[in-house]
């Protein structure tokens, strides 16, 4: 049961982590990966033309970066490791960058901040591309030799792994939508390669549970689950409700059915039992922004009938996605029922360019996630999507997640009025019942219009 804190504010659980998610390629800048050359060869493959070569500048800024998120009373933060950083060739593994890296994990722990670290966030290293990527025969070695080293660098004060990012996002945009690298449109290599990232994941989390277990150390590993739910869009019509079947099961519960029952489960794989998989995951991450409506759509057979979009009796981001925050603790309920791992809300968040539905957005939000709560399920921690404005894939700078604005030219960070509500949730531990000084109610209410 959750304390009431004065004037319907709510108090967070005892230990709850609270802080923000960033991911390497969109904000450190200076990386030379598959993305880097995707976005090189055709600057039209991103919607303003851009690239990620500065991002935000915090390969080089981390350490005053971080200390600003712990003065803003953070206690967690997510980052990602650049792969194509610390192995620039296959085999060879860079001390300077592993030891970079050890120093983001120092900076975090030195600013009050629980770190927690992905492996791999969409990126990767362009010779592991090359040859073939996700779907390479050795993919599930070669990432696991990686996770290793990782460990072996920086784990001993790392407790909090992840070892991939919202796989079936990865595989469906690169490979069913072509917006991504590799830029395929074939129903058929997509679910090879979500295959293919369960098994890199099930490797790499068995490299990091065995090098934690060496040297006596506690590692809580997970994946980064992104939990869209597909719904009919007309609740009555049965050709929606099987249209949205089908793709609902693939996209946000066969990669973790599989993990739960160690096996390749049909309809993507025959049932083979896979090393590490059944204890690869020992809490669940979760990355919710929205839930989807899925119309039958006889002209599409590609994406098996389905059409999704974002529900339009909703307000919508900038980005178009809907906005409701019961969805989230739907999520969380629904993924507790299933799994009964403890839950670490590893992304959540809203692209909004004038910072005008956020601050409502965070405070709604974090009051689904704390009846979730109430309803019984065991979470762990909130991680906002995210600390700066940044570089957000094919939407290049066009969409604007950030707590922090970042001037482009001089790189200076300016906090949002989101950024302080933020801190004085994470300062209080307590969550209020409505966004203080919200610009604008009914903008959140009409949504911020989509694009
Ligand atoms: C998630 C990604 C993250 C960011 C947000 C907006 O799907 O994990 O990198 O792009 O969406």
């Amino acid at each position: 049961m959750i304390l009431q804190a004065g004037e319907g504010g709510r108090r967070l659980p005892p230990g709850f982590l609270i802080g923000c998610a960033t991911a390497a390629h969109q904000v450190e800048g200076r990386i030379d990966n598959d993305w880097q050359q995707w976005s090189a060869e055709d600057p039209s493959r991103i919607a303003d033309r851009s690239n990620a070569s500065v991002a935000c500048d915090h390969y080089a800024r981390y350490r005053e970066d971080l200390a600003e998120l712990g003065a803003m009373h953070h206690n967690a933060h997510r980052f990602s490791v650049e792969w194509a950083r610390v192995e620039p060739e296959p085999g060879w593994f860079d001390r300077a960058a592993l030891d970079h890296y050890a120093d983001v994990v120092r900076a975090c722990r030195a600013a009050g901040m629980e770190p927690v670290v992905t492996l791999h966030h969409f990126t990767m290293p362009r010779w592991f591309a090359r040859g073939g990527g996700v779907l390479r025969r050795d993919a599930p070695r070669l990432f696991a030799r990686y996770a290793s080293a990782c460990a072996e660098s920086f784990g001993d004060d790392v407790t909090w792994w992840l070892t991939i990012n919202e796989p079936a996002v990865l595989a469906v945009i690169g490979h069913l939508q072509g917006r991504w690298p590799p830029g395929e449109r074939s129903l058929w290599r997509t679910l090879r390669v979500l295959r293919g990232l369960l098994l890199m994941h099930a490797a790499g989390a068995q490299a990091l549970h065995t090098v934690a277990a060496r040297r006596g150390r506690p590692a809580h590993v997970s994946v980064a689950h992104h939990e869209r739910p597909l719904r009919p869009r007309r609740r009555a019509s049965p050709l929606d409700r099987a249209a949205a079947l089908v793709p609902n099961h693939i996209f946000n519960r066969w990669f973790l059915r599989a993990c739960a029952a160690g096996r390749l489960l049909p309809p993507l794989g025959d049932g083979r039992r896979i090393a590490g998989l059944r204890e690869s995951l020992d809490y669940l991450g979760v990355n919710y922004y929205c839930d989807d409506a899925v119309s039958f759509d006889a002209a599409s057979p590609g994406t098996l009938f389905a059409r999704q979009e974002a529900d339009p009796s909703l307000p919508h981001s900038s980005f178009g996605w809907a906005i409701d925050a019961t969805g989230l603790r739907r999520a969380l309920r629904s993924l507790w029922q299933e799994f009964r791992l403890p839950l670490l809300i590893t992304e959540n968040g809203v692209a909004d360019v004038a910072d005008e539905l956020r601050p409502r957005f965070i405070v709604d939000h974090l009051n689904a996630a704390l009846d979730a709560v109430d309803d019984g399920v065991d979470l762990r921690g909130y991680l906002h999507w995210t600390a700066w404005d940044n570089f957000e894939w094919a939407e290049g700078y066009t969409q604007r997640f950030g707590l922090f604005a970042v001037d482009p030219v001089t790189q200076a960070r300016t906090p949002k009025p989101s950024a302080t509500l933020y801190a004085s949730i994470c300062a209080t531990g307590v969550v209020p019942g409505h966004a203080p000084g919200d610009p604008d109610p009914e903008a959140y209410h009409r949504g911020a219009g989509a694009r």
